[in-house]
């Protein structure tokens, strides 16, 4: 792959000529290296975060443990990891002032992500600490917004079903309330850890959209809450995080397992995208689709609908005699989810009650070694125009 490189030092030493680059442009800076980050890899199909392979994460760790270790770049010892666990859950309470104004932004023709988007930003009006750009305010807010994503999705929940918000267990962990704060009712064993296995798959991925548009913000010295709030817009869409919900909806939509074939050969003669499949970076497979395969192949047996899985897999190996494309993240996750009884329009904002952990971890590098994004434009206008 080409890689376009700025030459180090070359603009400081001719100041008044800056040199721009052309090639890539209306490509989505394919290629482009943007930034220097030691928060996560990819290499060939091997994902990496601060040096651990993700198999290695998801197999044997916790989302507590992977987001402290995407934040201090080493995982904690037992001690650290109490007292981290013990920091997020503390800072899952929503405040009563806070939930009378959630309670009067609509939910009725909203989509959660959107309704995700203005909490996270109303939020920072509560928060003594938003302006304050200093390092432990710094550490406070990232907690509180770690902490506070998932119960907010869950506020939304339970506002649009007018029932009542629930609070955290102090003991229990961001999977187990999340799904307990969701559902009203205490989550399987089996389901929380496929559920934080979930988290930690989705919790970084090296430059993606959401990751960049986290970057950006900060970039302009702008605050922690304003570059969440970003990331949020940008995982927002289809062909980001909003991803796992379409799939979920394609494969309603497909119905049976006669038809999957059929449908995937329809959608390529159209020239239309079929969901969860592809990848800018991975093009011999995503890995965390590998573990997520086997995980929805289990679920779906489980919950008594089996055909799901054997539908999915079905235009995963269409998709790739066809098209030579593989599936991503959000393939396999969607039938995960959905075997689970997780609403199909909550699994975008999933997605970034994990995904914060990497934002953080982004905006704390960028700040720590900060130039403000600032690319050029190639001009295709007019010129000379008068009035
Ligand atoms: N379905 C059908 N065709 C697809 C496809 C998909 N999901 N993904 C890529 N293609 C096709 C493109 O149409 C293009 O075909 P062409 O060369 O005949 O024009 C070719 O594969 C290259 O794709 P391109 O659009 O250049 O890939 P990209 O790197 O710009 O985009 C994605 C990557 C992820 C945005 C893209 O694969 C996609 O839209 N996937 C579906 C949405 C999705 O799952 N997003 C979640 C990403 S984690």
């Amino acid at each position: 792959m080409a890689f376009i490189v700025r030459p180090v030092g070359k603009e400081k030493a001719v100041a008044t000529e800056v040199q721009i680059y052309e090639g890539a442009l209306d490509k989505g800076l394919e290629g482009v290296v943007a930034c220097s980050t030691a928060v996560s890899s990819i290499q060939g199909n091997t994902l990496n975060f601060r040096g651990y392979t993700i198999e290695d994460l998801a197999q044997n760790s916790t989302f507590e443990e992977v987001t402290y270790l995407l934040w201090n770049d080493r995982l904690p010892s037992a001690e650290e990891l109490k007292t981290f666990r013990s920091q997020l859950v503390s800072e899952m309470e929503l405040s009563s002032d806070y939930i009378e104004v959630l309670k009067k932004i609509p939910t009725q023709n909203v989509h959660p992500m959107a309704w995700l988007r203005t909490a996270v930003s109303l939020i920072a009006h509560w928060d003594t600490e938003a302006n304050d750009m200093g390092a432990e305010a710094f550490k406070h807010k990232a907690l509180r917004l770690t902490g506070k994503m998932g119960s907010i999705v869950c506020a939304f929940e339970a506002i649009r079903n007018g029932k009542p918000i629930l609070n955290p267990k102090k003991d229990k962990t961001i999977a187990w309330n999340f799904m307990y704060m969701l559902t009203g009712t205490e989550p399987k064993a089996d389901h929380v850890k496929v559920f934080d296995t979930c988290l930690i798959l989705h919790a970084d991925h090296e430059l993606n959209c959401s990751a960049f548009a986290t970057r950006v913000t900060a970039s302009s010295l702008s605050d922690l809450h304003s570059a969440i709030v970003s990331a949020i817009g940008a995982l927002k869409g289809p062909l980001h995080g909003g991803a796992n919900e379409q799939v979920m909806i394609m494969l309603k939509k497909i119905g049976t397992i006669e038809k999957a074939q059929a449908f995937v050969k329809d959608a390529l003669a159209a020239k239309e995208k079929v969901m969860g499949i592809g990848h800018r970076v991975y093009k011999n497979g995503d890995p965390r689709a590998a573990i997520l395969r086997k995980m929805s192949e289990k679920m779906t047996k489980e919950m008594g609908e089996p055909h799901l899985y054997t539908m999915s897999a079905l235009i995963d190996d269409t998709m790739q005699k066809e098209k030579g494309l593989m599936p991503n993240v959000d393939f396999y996750s969607a039938t995960v989810y959905y075997s689970m009884g997780i609403p199909i329009d909550i699994y975008t904002p999933i997605f970034a009650v994990s995904r914060i952990s990497g934002w953080i971890a982004h905006a704390q590098e960028q700040y720590a070694n900060n130039r403000i994004y600032r690319p050029r434009g190639k001009w295709v206008g007019k010129d000379g125009l008068k009035k």
